[in-house]
């Protein structure tokens, strides 16, 4: 007889918008060899896209309405109560715009990944598209980090990087930062639930050694 296959190590996928990143990350997980599975998705905002694409593809989704809570403590205790309801063994922010407190990160250390779409360390916060055309930047690109207490600061484990034309706007910027997203964000999430990236007191660890700078996936 054969044994039972070992469980796939749980992702919760915490988004707040449209959801683009959480769709590409349901069609690489729906992929026969994935090794992780999409338990729940999370939102603060009832209203948001990522509910639909999550509950188009039969995966259970829970709302914690930042509006309902009294202070961001509340909030956060809210969504871990629900977070340990599902016990990930991985929590993916996805455009999840809210800012967690140093407890809450502190409780999923090197369980938490993050993605922003700049090239860390530059451009931390929002707007970073803009931000990159008023430096006058030649290049620009997405990061994907492990959450630390130091708001989009936690140790970077891949990159992708754009040209950025004459004639780009913000609005052209995003679009080809996010076809990056889509690309690079379920590459690093296999990478996790394979076990070959960790979060070590010095930075990243990737198969066992430590990252002396980001992955990077140059732009073809
Ligand atoms: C992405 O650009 C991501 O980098 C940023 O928020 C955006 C989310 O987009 N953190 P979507 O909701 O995945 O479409």
């Amino acid at each position: 007889m054969m044994a039972d296959p070992a469980p796939l190590p749980k992702i919760v996928v915490l988004a707040s918008g449209s959801g683009t990143n959480l769709q590409a990350l349901i069609e690489a997980t729906r992929e026969r060899d994935f090794p992780g599975e999409i338990i729940a998705v999370g939102c603060n905002r009832p209203g948001a896209f990522a509910l639909e694409r999550a509950a188009q593809a039969n995966i259970p989704t829970f709302v914690i309405d930042h509006t309902k809570s009294d202070s961001r403590e509340a909030f956060d205790a809210s969504l871990m109560a629900e977070l340990h309801r599902h016990n990930p063994d991985v929590i993916v922010l996805a455009g999840f715009m809210r800012i967690l407190t140093p407890d809450f990160v502190r409780a999923f250390r090197g369980r938490m990944l993050n993605i922003h779409p700049s090239l860390l360390p530059a451009y931390t916060g929002l707007n970073t598209h803009k931000r990159v055309l008023e430096a006058g930047d030649k290049v620009h690109g997405v990061s994907i980090h492990f959450v630390t207490e130091e708001l989009d600061g936690g140790p970077v484990i891949a990159q992708s990087e754009i040209a950025v034309n004459p004639d780009d706007t913000p609005e052209t910027l995003a679009e080809r930062v996010q076809q990056q997203e889509h690309m690079l964000y379920p590459i690093v999430l296999r990478w996790f639930c394979e076990g070959r990236i960790q979060l070590s007191a010095n930075g990243v660890q990737f198969d066992g050694t430590l990252l002396p700078k980001p992955m990077r996936l140059a732009d073809s």
